[in-house]
């Protein structure tokens, strides 16, 4: 058989993402099946002892690195040669579906497997990686592992970042589950080239019927906690205008943030995620309000506006309200570009196996955009059914599913080289 006839056997990658979202599994009220497995928690610590089991029993040589990074690799032809990268991330959002991540490195195990079976060499070796806390739902920022990966951050910083919830240590939680491992991160070479399969987790691709996305980069993320402080007073006796309340403020800022939003229009999105009240209690006026906001643009300029605005309201809304407001950023990362000629690649090869094609930048984060910073790098989408992501029942095809492997597969065999 001709290499270009060479496909993935989509039943059993099908049978892993099964098997992996039972992993943590929660289930919704009408029999939904999603998944829980925040970053470095015992359900994260076992869905990495099953994916690393995978690898091993695919063969790879499997490295855990300093920030929990695990990456298999399949050897090439050349000792010499840099491996070419395929990965994601297996740690959802407290409520996420079984798709997230999850099927960019099964999609790369399916991959490797494949061509094993057929015997297939390449040049280059193939790796599959699933890099450490991706999703930011819990240890800020998102695609920290990757960004730790390819030096964007110090390791020493990163272990010592402390989750939004339980307040425990990245180092710390790292160390509990068993993947504290003992090689260097930032990694020491750079990876050939680096391809990520991922559901779009938006409405496009399903809306226009078209089966792969073709990735032409990421748009920039602006993470901020803010927390207000103002006067907790008796919510029957305190008269409205001697109130000086951080819970009217978090509201004003959600709605603030939201008309920021669609006045900007175009790709400006801004989302309030999180807010918690303390004491939060039915008649107390709130002493203190903890909230984040998520503020996203394609365009690094437009996303800077958004900011500024957004900065400039809730300063007046303090100053009108009496409450102290104090920010953090939690994440902030600029816009990216894929590689162009990766990018070409992608949409010829998904079209030469037969699908359609619309090239589209990605809403969410991933940790191709921090591996874009040191090799080629593209993306391939495929459908999510009504859009859903984050949220326990996301769904993808199973047709969509074996489409977008078979379009990772030829990516990595034609970067990885092998014999026409
Ligand atoms: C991370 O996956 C994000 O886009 O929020
Ligand atoms: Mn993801
Ligand atoms: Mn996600």
């Amino acid at each position: 058989m001709s290499w270009h006839e060479l496909r993935v056997d989509g039943a059993r990658l099908w049978a892993r993402l099964e098997a992996l979202g039972e992993v943590g599994e929660v289930l919704g009220p009408n029999g939904e099946r999603g998944n829980a497995r925040l970053a470095l928690t015992d359900a994260d610590r076992d869905g990495r002892d099953l994916v690393v089991g995978w690898m091993r029993d695919l063969g790879l040589d499997v490295v855990i690195d300093a920030v929990g990074n695990v990456v298999g690799t399949r050897a090439g032809t050349d000792p010499t040669a840099a491996p070419v990268m395929v990965g994601s991330h297996i740690d959802t959002v407290r409520t996420g579906g079984r798709f997230d991540g999850n099927l960019g490195v099964l999609g790369g195990l399916e991959v490797v497997e494949t061509l094993a079976q057929h015997g297939v060499a390449t040049t280059h070796p193939v790796s599959v990686a699933f890099f450490t806390g991706e999703e930011g739902a819990r240890f800020q920022p998102d695609m920290l592992g990757s960004l730790v990966y390819v030096g964007g951050m110090a390791l020493e910083d990163a272990l010592d970042v402390h989750a939004a919830d339980d307040g425990a240590r990245l180092g710390d939680e790292l160390a509990r589950i068993g993947f504290a491992g003992p090689t260097p991160c930032p990694v020491a070479s750079a990876p050939h080239a680096y391809f990520e399969l991922h559901i779009e987790q938006g409405p496009v691709l399903e809306d226009e019927g078209v089966t792969i996305g073709v990735v032409t980069g990421v748009q920039g993320i602006s993470w901020t906690e803010l927390s207000i402080t103002g006067q907790s007073a008796h919510a029957g006796t305190t008269p409205m205008r001697l109130r000086r309340d951080p819970g009217y403020v978090a509201a004003a800022i959600n709605t603030g943030v939201r008309a920021l939003a669609t006045e900007m229009a175009g790709s400006q999105v801004a989302t309030v995620g999180r807010c918690e009240f303390t004491p939060n209690l039915v008649n107390v006026v709130p002493a203190k309000v903890t909230l984040t906001v998520d503020l996203r643009n394609t365009d690094e300029a437009l996303l800077q506006q958004a900011e500024s605005v957004f900065t400039a309201y809730t300063d007046a809304l303090a100053q009108e309200e009496g409450v102290l407001v104090e920010r953090r950023t939690l994440a902030r990362f600029e816009p990216v570009e894929f590689h162009p000629g990766m990018v070409d690649l992608v949409e010829a090869t998904a079209r030469r196996l037969g699908h359609s094609t619309r090239r589209m930048p990605s809403g969410a984060g991933h940790d191709a955009q921090m591996l874009a910073r040191v090799c080629p790098t593209a993306m391939v989408f495929v459908p999510s059914v009504n859009g859903l992501s984050h949220n326990i029942a996301e769904h993808t095809e199973p047709a969509d599913v074996t489409a977008g492997a078979n379009v990772l597969l030829h990516v990595v065999l034609a970067t990885a080289g092998v014999r026409a």
